[in-house]
């Protein structure tokens, strides 16, 4: 098998990674004509590419993995091991062993929080996270947290609704032993200074995790150049398939880190006397892995780095920029997050609930998401239960925007 999985080709306007706006809606066969698909923030619809690379997986070439007697096996091990190194090479890591295949950014962080904080925080430590964060890098520390006796602080927003850094540098002390952000958030669409967050963790000797289950899709991360100890984020919004995803981690801690998991494939040597790990990854990835889904991420990353990450951003970026122009000059809307926002606006309307915003928006054949977006304690700071909020991927262009602003225009006419 080659361990190349980009057979189908591009459409649209995407030769020049200059290229904007783009024009690949012709890629995706799950969006007809006439749907503005916008909750790309909760999961990305996915390219035909990365469903032919999957359908491969299954047919002609499916085989278990790290079993290779037979052929077959060896083929497919080579392909899965092939995934880890496209994702080694795209976000910036050093080896592809710092590459721990998960089910997604959620079991990355429960990951980090029970094998590393589990075994290296004590009484009277500190988290420190901030007041964006979704319930997936809220929870998982809580829970640890609560186990070892831990602490947890938390970092204001700015008043356009930001990290505040200048805050993370006046309250965290060599008590905080480890700090967790949101690479960008879901919900405000605001995005961290990733380099300076870590700069600043590390002054006081806390390591650092970045949850770029936002950003991963959006934008060019590189975690060396980033410098952070660990970084999360789930294939399913990088375009490619559910129950993947990924943790990266520096080297010496993963070393140390004991499995989260025991099972087949994590060991060294299994006795009833004494069992013995293998090395990381393979230490973290207990029981047969998701081994089509870590093809299928293959494509996604080739998919997405065809196009350059550069020109998705920029493309994703004018987007909002275009929504939020338009929807600042409704007087009923709130715009939430600020406005060089990476691919996804919060808004409300006054008296409308935004399950309605929803359902009115779904008539005209535009999909948004409302609700709390896994972060309660981000919508009580900002005053609401929920918003509704528009996500942008590379399927879409002006004629979604446009869609959105009239089906919001409709509403604030429907409620008067
Ligand atoms: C910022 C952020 N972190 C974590 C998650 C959790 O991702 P998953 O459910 O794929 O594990 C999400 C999903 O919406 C997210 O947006």
């Amino acid at each position: 098998m080659s361990d190349t999985l980009t057979e189908t080709p591009l459409s649209g306007a995407v030769a020049d990674t200059d290229a904007r706006p783009l024009d690949l809606v012709a890629d995706f066969p799950a969006i007809p004509d006439g749907w503005s698909y916008l909750d790309t923030a909760a999961t990305s619809q996915k390219p035909q590419m990365v469903i032919d690379a999957i359908t491969r997986g299954y047919d002609t070439t499916y085989a278990t993995v790290h079993r290779g007697v037979y052929q077959r096996s060896a083929d497919m091990t080579l392909a899965y091991e092939a995934a880890r190194k496209r994702v080694a090479g795209f976000i910036g890591a050093t080896s592809p062993d710092e590459i721990v295949f998960v089910r997604g950014a959620t079991e990355g962080i429960n990951l980090v929080a029970q094998s590393w904080a589990g075994t290296q925080l004590k009484a009277g430590d500190r988290i420190l996270l901030s007041m964006l964060e979704h319930h997936s890098n809220i929870v998982p520390w809580q829970m640890i947290a609560e186990r070892v006796g831990a602490a947890i602080d938390v970092i204001p927003l700015t008043e356009d609704h930001r990290i505040d850094l200048d805050a993370m540098r006046a309250m965290i002390s060599p008590a905080h032993k480890l700090v967790a952000l949101a690479h960008v958030s879901n919900v405000l669409g605001s995005v961290l200074d990733a380099k300076r967050a870590t700069k600043i963790a590390h002054a006081v000797g806390a390591k650092i995790l970045i949850d770029g289950c936002q950003a991963v899709p959006r934008m060019t991360v590189d975690v060396a150049e980033i410098g952070c100890d660990f970084y999360v984020f789930s294939g399913h919004k990088l375009y490619g398939p559910t129950g993947i995803g990924v943790l990266w981690g520096r080297g010496d801690l993963l070393d140390v880190m004991p499995p989260y998991q025991g099972g087949g494939s994590m060991i060294d040597c299994v006795s009833f006397a004494r069992t013995t790990y293998a090395p990381p990854p393979g230490r973290f990835e207990a029981g047969t892995p998701h081994i089509v889904g870590a093809l299928g991420l293959h494509a996604a990353i080739d998919y997405v780095e065809t196009i350059g990450l550069d020109a998705i951003h920029a493309h994703e970026t004018a987007l909002v920029k275009q929504t939020r122009k338009a929807l600042a000059q409704l007087n009923s809307v709130t715009l939430f997050g600020p406005d060089d926002a990476a691919g996804i606006v919060s808004f409300s309307i006054r008296g409308v609930h935004p399950h309605d915003i929803g359902t009115i928006l779904d008539e005209a054949k535009v999909a948004i998401r409302a609700g709390h977006h896994c972060a309660q304690p981000l919508m009580e700071m900002l005053g609401v239960d929920a918003t509704a909020r528009a996500s942008f991927g590379v399927y879409n262009g002006a004629p979604d925007v446009e869609a959105l602003v009239a089906g919001i225009q409709r509403v604030t006419r429907i409620f008067g």
